[in-house]
């Protein structure tokens, strides 16, 4: 099936942090730079079609050495623990990362947040 692009800086996304566009290669008009601290979220509203499975790729950069994490939460509930963010080479070199996440049918609350206090990498959007 066809993929749905949702935007981090496209309400009804939400931002713990500020919405910039200082860093290339990004999709729409910018990307979610969270807060570096526990907890900082990038939120997003997607649908689903039916209830099951999907696949979340999440297009990030993260131009430091080490490697951010995440936990990813479905509706509330914590679906990865500390899910690996990988340094991509620069605030630049945008990546896509793929997680598989339980849905329901119709719309479904998706959060990432930080799971240190190095916070999220610069997130650009989610596609389902
Ligand atoms: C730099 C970079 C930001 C990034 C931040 C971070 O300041 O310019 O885009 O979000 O590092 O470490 O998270």
């Amino acid at each position: 099936a066809a993929t749905t692009r949702y935007e981090a800086e496209t309400a009804p996304a939400v931002c713990d942090g500020a919405i910039e566009s200082n860093h290339a290669g990004y999709s729409g008009s910018g990307f979610c730079n969270s807060t570096n601290v526990v907890g900082a979220s990038s939120r997003f509203t997607i649908n689903a079609a039916s209830a099951g499975t999907a696949t979340l790729a999440i297009r990030y950069a993260h131009g430091g050495t080490d490697t951010r994490s995440a936990n990813i939460l479905v509706n509330g509930s914590t679906v990865q623990s500390a899910s690996a963010f990988a340094a991509t080479g620069g605030w630049t070199a945008w990546s896509t990362k793929t997680v598989t996440i339980p849905v329901n049918a119709g719309s479904n609350a998706v959060q990432l947040s930080a799971s240190t206090a190095a916070g999220l990498p610069n997130i650009d959007y989610v596609e389902v």
